[in-house]
């Protein structure tokens, strides 16, 4: 048994799609939520900057006593990951790239898998090298699609303009013959019902976080980690709470009125 907290953090709102989760299928863990919403987007940084950036994030959700640390970002996941396992050695860490491969393996028919994600995300080539790895006659197709972070982090969603970015990025894609397509960024999982009509109901669109949440469940099951008390949940950003309180409590119906603002450089 373990009561402590569990860390989450992002670069913004994208994060919250994996809250979602953990909040509906680890009833009991309580939650604190880190979204760097002064540094966003990072899908455009190099590593180095998003190393530092998230060293820094998780030494602040250390001082909050969390017990382990999800990563809910795929491009500091498929980037960085290793190093911070080096610098964190002792804590728990799990990401959202290894959930949504072991996602995609399981629904695809075909073997033609699409992944979208950040430009960071893709030339990380991490999605494909794994997708590879266990299936080497898989077809994979990528596609950075810059322009969905900001559409999320502006709340432009169910907007014609948005559907409209969403074809562009998607029409080569969508000659490819693809069953399954990956949100390989949390924010993405947001737009999901406008990528749906986009691309149709042929193809199965993965969410990782939902085997992210499964995931984390099963490690603390395993440690013998899990939390008994009724959860808390507590929602940290780097600038802008009040749009955090808000995209909160729209996305995951709950109240977010204590979201307090940080100043992350200080970690
Ligand atoms: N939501 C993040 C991801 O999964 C990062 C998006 C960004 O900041 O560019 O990649």
């Amino acid at each position: 048994m373990d009561n402590r907290p569990i860390g989450i953090f992002d670069s913004g709102l994208g994060g919250l799609t994996v809250v979602k989760e953990v909040m509906k299928q680890l009833k009991n863990e309580s939650i604190i939520y880190f979204g760097d919403t002064a540094r966003v987007p990072y899908g455009n940084k190099s590593k180095a900057t998003i190393t530092k950036f998230s060293a820094q994030i998780i030494r602040f959700l250390l001082t909050k006593n969390v017990k382990a640390v999800i990563i809910a970002c795929n491009t500091v996941n498929s980037n960085c990951a290793l190093e911070l396992h080096e610098l964190f050695p002792d804590l728990i860490i799990e990401g959202v790239v290894r959930p949504g491969v072991t996602m995609a393996i399981r629904e695809t028919k075909n073997g033609r898998i699409g992944v979208i994600g950040t430009e960071g995300t893709i030339k990380s080539g991490r999605y494909t090298a794994l997708l590879k790895e266990n299936h080497p006659e898989y077809v994979i197709y990528s596609k950075a699609c810059p322009l969905f972070v900001p559409l999320v982090e502006d709340g432009w969603i169910n907007s014609d303009v948005t559907k409209m970015v969403i074809a562009k990025y998607l029409k080569d894609l969508l000659s490819k013959n693809i069953d399954t397509l990956i949100l390989g960024c949390t924010h993405y999982p947001i737009l999901c019902n406008d990528i749906q009509e986009v691309v149709g109901e042929r193809i199965k669109l993965i969410n990782p976080a939902n085997e992210t949440a499964h995931k984390m469940g099963m490690r603390l099951l395993n440690e013998n980690m899990q939390s008994t008390t009724s959860p808390t949940y507590q929602f940290y950003v780097s600038d802008q709470k009040a749009h955090m309180q808000d995209m909160a409590s729209m996305f995951l119906g709950y109240s977010a009125s204590n979201v307090i603002e940080v100043d992350i450089e200080n970690y």
